[in-house]
């Protein structure tokens, strides 16, 4: 039978008769809110990984739970579905749940919080900015022609659009890793809210494509993607916003 368990389950089960420890250095950033004075610092953590699961955050809960309760992170689903425990791992921004451990006992696992971010505390971004710039794109349905009583239907091809685009879970990973959006996070919208505009531009049941169009029609929310595909390279769910985001500038150039 299947069995399910939780990372913090696997995370504190050390079985009878274990295999012999295989240390592992992790290096943490810390930032203190409440030590203002204090400047950012990278913490060392030893863990055992043959008494730990095989994910980063497993890793980082067995720290946590064992080690020291001040470490500070975000998590939720431990499954790549919530997106709250994305953070930069070896250089890569990802999801902490769906990172394996480099078992490397030599190197040492870097992980700090996503870059060009304001940092609430150690590993966790403030993703203010980040929300209310997705606030700005109304991301939900919008019709002027919503049938009564009876589902609102699209054809195979129109829901076909969707993939690719509707799976987004706004871990920001793919935004807070573009160039163009660490300079202009006031101003350009970055990949992953861009993405999911183009997801409600792209809906047939969808009436205001052209209202939607008509916002990103500015120097900056849009146009400061240079096509870079940083995005893309580091989506941890395989999703393509830079090709969302030239499908959406080659629709507003032929519209
Ligand atoms: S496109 Fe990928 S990296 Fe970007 S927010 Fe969505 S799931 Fe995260
Ligand atoms: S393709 Fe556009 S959105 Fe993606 S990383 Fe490059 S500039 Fe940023
Ligand atoms: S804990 Fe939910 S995506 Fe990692």
């Amino acid at each position: 039978m299947r069995s399910f368990s939780t990372s913090t389950r696997r995370a504190l089960a050390t079985p009878v008769g274990a295999k012999p420890p295989h240390m592992k250095k992790f290096q943490i950033y810390r930032w203190n809110p409440d030590k203002p004075a204090e400047k950012p610092r990278m913490q060392t953590y030893d863990v055992d990984l043959n008494a730990c699961g095989p994910m980063v955050l497993d890793a980082l809960l067995k720290i946590k739970n064992e080690a020291d309760p001040t470490l500070t992170f975000r998590r939720s689903c431990r499954e790549g579905i919530c997106g709250s425990c994305a953070m930069n791992i070896e250089g890569q921004n990802t999801l902490a749940c769906l990172c394996r451990i480099d078992r490397n006992e030599n190197k040492a696992s870097k992980i700090y919080p996503l870059p060009h971010m304001y940092i609430v505390k150690d590993l966790v971004p403030d993703m203010t900015q980040f929300y209310k710039q997705y606030k700005s794109i109304e991301p939900y349905l919008q019709s002027d022609n919503v049938p009564d009583g009876v589902e609102h239907r699209q054809s195979p091809e129109e829901r076909k659009k969707l993939d690719g685009m509707y799976e987004c879970i706004l871990c920001a990973c793919c935004s807070t890793s573009c160039p163009s959006y660490w300079w202009n996070q006031d101003e350009y919208l970055g990949p992953a809210v861009l993405m999911q505009a183009y997801r409600w531009i792209a809906d047939s049941r969808d009436s205001k494509a052209a209202e939607r169009k008509e916002k990103l029609e500015n120097t900056f929310s849009l146009y400061r993607c240079h096509t870079i595909f940083n995005c893309t390279r580091t989506c941890p769910k395989g999703l393509n916003p830079a090709k969302a985001i030239a499908e959406m500038k080659k629709e507003m150039a032929t519209a």
